[in-house]
This record gives C-alpha cells, structure tokens and sequence, in this order.
C-alpha cells in the first residue's frame, strides 16, 4: 500500500517522518531484543559519551521499490560491514551483519508505504545509528550503547540531480586526518565538514573537494562522496588514508570493468584534474552528480571539467546501469540485491 499523502516526484533529500523505528540496547556485554518504536524522540542521559565525546558512529543506504513491484536493498552487508569497521575505530561493540541487516529488513516492512513508486525517482533512505549511551564524564568507551534505524523517502541528494555541478577546493579547511577517522562513518568529521560546506554553499558551489591535509596535494573526496574521473576508457578514484570507503564507488568499479574499462584506485594530483574528460560524485545519496568544474578557491585556478553543462557518456552509462540493477531492470549478475519477500 502506497502512502497517498506524498508527491513522491517532488521529494528532495529532506526528513519525511514515517511511522515507526527500530531499536536494540547493547549492556552487559550483549544485544537485546529488537524492538519497534513510534516514537521519534529518544532518551540520552545527558552524561552519554555520544553527545560529548562523538562516540557515535551511522550508516546510509537505500531501497528501492522495483519495475516487478518489490523492494530492493542494495548491498546492506556492506553498510553491516562498514558499522563494524566504524565501532572498532571508536570502541563501540560490533553489531553482528544478520542482526543488521534482520533490523533494516524489519524497518522497511513496518514503513513499507513510504517505499516511493518505481518510476518517481525517489527511493527510501535507511539511516542506522549506533551511540554510546553511558553516563560517564571520563574519556573512555562507554559500556551501554543504542543501535536504532529509522527510514525516510527521499529525491535527489544535489537539488541539480544528474546534471553537472561547480564544486570548490578550499585549502583552509581539513574534514580527517591522514590516520584519523576519515575512514569511518563518525559523526565527527561532518562537524568537521559543516563550515567548509556551508561557506562553498554560500559561493554557489554544490560541495567541498576536500584534500588530502597532509600534502595538500591530493583529491581526498567530494563532501559526502568519493570522486572519481575519466580518461582514455579507466575509471581513476582515489586512494587515501582518509576517505569513506564508498559503497557505490566499489560497485561502480566493477560496472566500469564490466563495461571494459580500466579501473585505476591511485592518488590523483589536482593538477591532473585537467585531463579528466568527465568527474563525478558518487555516493548513496549522491548516486553519480557530475562535475561541472572545480574551482581552487586559494590558487585561483579553475579546471573545467564539462564545457556544454552536460553529463558525459561515461557517467551517464555508469549512473544508467547502476540505477537499472538497484530497481531491478537488469540482472543483479553480482548478487548486490537483496530482495524483501
Ligand atoms: N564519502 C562520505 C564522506 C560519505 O558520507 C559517503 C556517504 O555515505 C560516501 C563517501 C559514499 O559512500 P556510499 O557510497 O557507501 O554511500
Ligand atoms: C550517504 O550517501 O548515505 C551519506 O551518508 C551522505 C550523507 C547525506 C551524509
């Protein structure tokens, strides 16, 4: 049953409330019982590491409600893996992948009407949360922790959609250090993110094209998206010590072999930025978001990256065959879907 309240076409990458959460408590030592929850608050002693301590750690992904009608998750082991990788970086305890991915199964069925239709281009954001709950003003890991999900329908991450973006380097800003946290999906280097992104806002750009902060020499990642580029039939993305190992980005390595091009995972020098042909985002809720040009605001140097304000063809087959194997109009020949029954 489809929620007759929303006009799913015109959905941006907002909060839409939908009717029910889940949640599951870590304390002594183990994980207790999922439970469901229609409640949109929660209660955080004020004391608990998460809110001083950043001992916070989320997840991003999507569903999509197929051409055949069902719902399709993509590559939720991955999103499973990562928040394991993430709870060791800041000491929280691993929530095991079948307790995962059972809860985001279980939050798509209870909101099951907010699935946007196929064909409106929207689909439903999935956003796992894991926070240290302790009370404790002492600088260490907390021993009680809360996993929830909640889901919201969402559009397009950039409000351009798959149309190419201006993006900006901003050499006085840094989002991770090169053996920080910029590997894990922390809380904390999106506090880091925010004044840099606000201030390119601001400027008319879409996102920060942050760089590697030791060397200032490197393309690190796109805000909340890796960066990839292309020439001569290879897909180049970078290869740092602090950047999101991107979900999308992984799969799109392999449609782009699969599609017979190379595939390249190195430093990129932002001088070499001027022999890309096509650049792009691409990130969950970015999916591919094309670069227009990027700006070096500190050297005052510009690199045109698309002269007609168009996607190119390379891009533009990528995001095709990706969003054909997420609703399910082409074979999953890589077993990345999983579908709800
Ligand atoms: N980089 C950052 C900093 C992100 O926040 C995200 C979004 O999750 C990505 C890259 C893209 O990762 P994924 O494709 O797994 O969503
Ligand atoms: C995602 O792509 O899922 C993200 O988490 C990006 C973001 C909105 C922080």
């Amino acid at each position: 049953m489809e929620n007759k309240k929303i006009d799913w076409s015109s959905l941006t990458f907002g909060y839409v409330p939908t009717n029910y959460n889940v949640r599951m408590y870590y304390r002594n030592g183990k994980w207790g019982e999922l439970e469901v929850s229609s409640e949109t608050s929660i209660n955080i002693p004020m004391a608990a590491t998460c809110l001083h301590y950043g001992q916070e750690a989320f997840e991003g992904m999507k569903a999509f409600r197929g051409k055949d009608g069902k719902i399709r998750i993509f590559r939720p082991e991955e999103n499973a893996a990562r928040l394991q990788s993430s709870s060791r970086g800041i000491m929280m305890p691993e929530l095991p992948t079948d307790l995962f991915i059972n809860a985001v199964k279980r939050v798509i069925e209870l909101n099951e009407e907010f699935v946007p239709p196929y064909g409106t281009g929207a689909s439903l954001y999935i956003r796992p949360l894991l926070l240290g709950l302790s009370q404790q003003v002492g600088v260490k890991p907390a021993a009680e922790y809360l996993f929830m999900i909640f889901v919201t329908p969402v559009g397009p991450y950039f409000k351009e959609g798959f149309k190419p973006t201006p993006m900006a380097i901003m050499r006085g800003y840094d989002r991770a250090a090169p053996l920080g946290t910029g590997t894990i999906k922390v809380g904390g280097n999106y506090a880091a993110s925010l004044k840099a992104g606000v201030l390119a806002h601001e400027k008319g750009y879409s996102a920060v094209i942050f760089l590697d902060a030791k060397h200032k020499e490197y393309i690190d990642e796109c805000g909340p998206a890796n960066f990839f580029g292309i020439k001569n039939n290879t897909y180049i993305t970078p290869k740092s010590t602090s950047i999101l190992p991107s979900i999308t980005n992984k799969s799109l390595m392999q449609i782009a072999e699969d599609m017979g091009m190379k595939v390249e995972r190195r430093e990129i020098h932002v001088d070499e930025l001027s022999t890309f042909e096509e650049a792009g985002a691409c990130g969950t809720a970015a999916v591919i978001s094309p670069i227009e040009r990027i700006d070096d605001l500190d050297e005052h140097k510009s690199y045109i990256i698309s002269k007609d304000g168009k996607a190119g063809p390379t891009c533009e087959k990528l995001y095709n065959k990706l969003r054909a194997i997420q609703y399910g109009e082409e074979p999953d020949t890589h077993n990345w879907v999983m579908i709800l029954d």
